[in-house]
């Protein structure tokens, strides 16, 4: 890790001894942000926690990055924080090591393996969904986080909606996703940390047990296809290996698609004429199956989607560590320097969107295409080696998700749309309570 002079070149607003900027960037993340590239430029540092980290800002600054031709920027070292609960998962791969899992794993997206999973996940969202109350209000964030949690058990490991064994499976994982982002970073007991290493314990173990079965028998679930999965010369993993990426798998999938949905909710809610639309599409549809071709007659979804995902991205920032030397934008930042990517913040740039803070799903349309200004001007998903895995499995899944809802629903928020938490996991301030009404 370079010392604080090794980066005395580089501008940054004074640090609090400690905590450096710590507090400032968790109250308000974008508008300080902002308010540094203002000052700072482009370039510019600051101390999280005791640790001095470069931000390189801008769309430029993520193609460099994330394209990463030279092998210079570690997504290992930048997600250093999850390595405790979630080691040797593909986002704490790097390089040749990284790219040969992915191959693996790409085995369990292929569209067939997708096509299954929406098959399985069809019939159980309208399950859970029919069990939300009507004609009465609800924190919308608490019932998607806890949908989408047993929608995984259902779609990610086989396992039934409700019972015994999905319900501690449900709590282990909300354990392991709070110990990542806690501030204590020791598992001293009864801290978020102890319990999210005693969570990852009980899941290695449990689903160590299935693998056997699954390896013979297979199954329509992720995990099943995991154990099966193999490249293109047919080497698989071991089980460690299946356990630690799949593991990573759930955690990535799970907040960021409840917080996806929870935006488009907040959106539709707040504009009326955009959910009537939505659900003129979804009539549109008939009665018939929420298979492939109907999904992709769901284009103003889409647009609706897109723009939740630029204003308020699930994945706001993204770290990384620099292994080697580099020079960019006149300054030299030596190897060992704690890297942050800033998409949200560019997502919000009018240097790429026209009236950026504002929901205006068209832009994405033909004829605007706003996105098009750069590579990573959109770039909720990020990019390169590291691009979400999910990103299809997840557009599939929030379709599904809205048709289901709008057939026989409509949503009206309760009280103003609500404010944004950005960091470290982005959700709506006051929960987003909302009335869902029959039609
Ligand atoms: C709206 C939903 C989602 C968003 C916005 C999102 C965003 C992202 C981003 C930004 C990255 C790259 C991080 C980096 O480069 O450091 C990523 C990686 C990843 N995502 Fe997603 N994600 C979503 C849903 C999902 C889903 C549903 C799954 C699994 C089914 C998933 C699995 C993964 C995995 C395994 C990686 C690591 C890939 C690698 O390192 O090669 N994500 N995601």
């Amino acid at each position: 890790m370079p010392t604080k002079a090794a980066l005395a070149h580089i501008p940054g607003p004074p640090a609090l001894p400690l905590i450096g900027h710590t507090l400032k960037i968790a109250r308000d993340s974008y508008g300080t942000q902002q308010d540094y590239i203002a000052r700072y430029g482009s370039v510019y540092k600051t101390n999280m926690l005791g640790v001095w980290r470069v931000n390189l800002c801008g769309a430029d600054a993520m193609e460099m990055v994330l394209m990463d031709k030279s092998r210079i920027f570690s997504s290992q070292g930048g997600w250093d924080a999850l390595q405790r609960i979630y080691p040797g998962g593909l986002l704490l791969q790097d390089f040749d090591h990284h790219r040969a899992n992915r191959r693996i794993m790409q085995a369990a997206f292929r569209a067939a393996a997708i096509r299954d999973y929406r098959v399985r996940m069809t019939g159980a969202m309208k399950t859970l969904l029919d069990t939300w109350p009507d004609g009465e209000a609800f924190c919308f964030y608490t019932a998607i986080k806890s949908l989408t949690l047993r929608l995984g058990g259902a779609v990610f490991m086989g396992l039934p909606l409700d019972g015994d064994l999905a319900n501690k499976v449900n709590r282990a994982i909300q354990d392991e996703i709070r110990a990542a982002i806690a501030v204590i970073r020791r598992p001293v007991p009864f801290t978020p940390m102890w319990r999210g290493v005693r969570g990852r314990r009980f899941l290695r173990e449990t689903f160590r047990t299935l693998i056997p079965e699954r390896r013979a028998q297979g199954g329509d679930d992720f995990f099943s296809q995991m154990c099966l999965a193999t490249d293109e010369n047919g080497q698989g993993w071991s089980e460690d290996e299946i356990l630690d990426q799949f593991n990573l798998l759930i955690m990535a999938a799970h907040d960021t698609t409840a917080t996806a949905l929870s935006v488009m909710i907040a959106a539709l809610g707040a504009h009326p004429a955009w959910q009537d639309r939505l659900a003129q599409e979804v009539a549109n549809l008939g009665d018939g199956p929420l298979d492939d071709d109907a999904l992709g007659k769901m284009v103003q979804t889409n647009l609706v989607f897109r723009e939740a995902l630029r204003l308020v991205p699930p994945v706001p920032f993204i770290p990384r560590l620099a292994v080697k030397d580099f020079h960019w934008k006149g300054f030299d930042i030596p190897a060992g320097t704690s890297i942050t990517l800033n998409p949200g913040v560019t997502m919000l740039s009018a240097e790429h969107f026209s009236n950026p803070t504002e929901f205006d799903p068209e832009r994405f349309a033909p004829g605007r295409n706003e996105d098009q200004s750069h590579k990573f001007a959109w770039s909720p998903f990020g990019g390169g080696a590291h691009k979400c895995i999910g990103m299809h499995f997840s557009t599939m899944q929030v379709k599904l998700f809205v048709a289901t809802l709008l057939r026989d629903h409509r949503v009206q928020l309760v009280g103003k749309a609500p404010e944004w938490q950005r960091m470290p996991i982005p959700k709506p301030k006051g929960g987003l309570p909302v009335i869902l009404t029959k039609t």
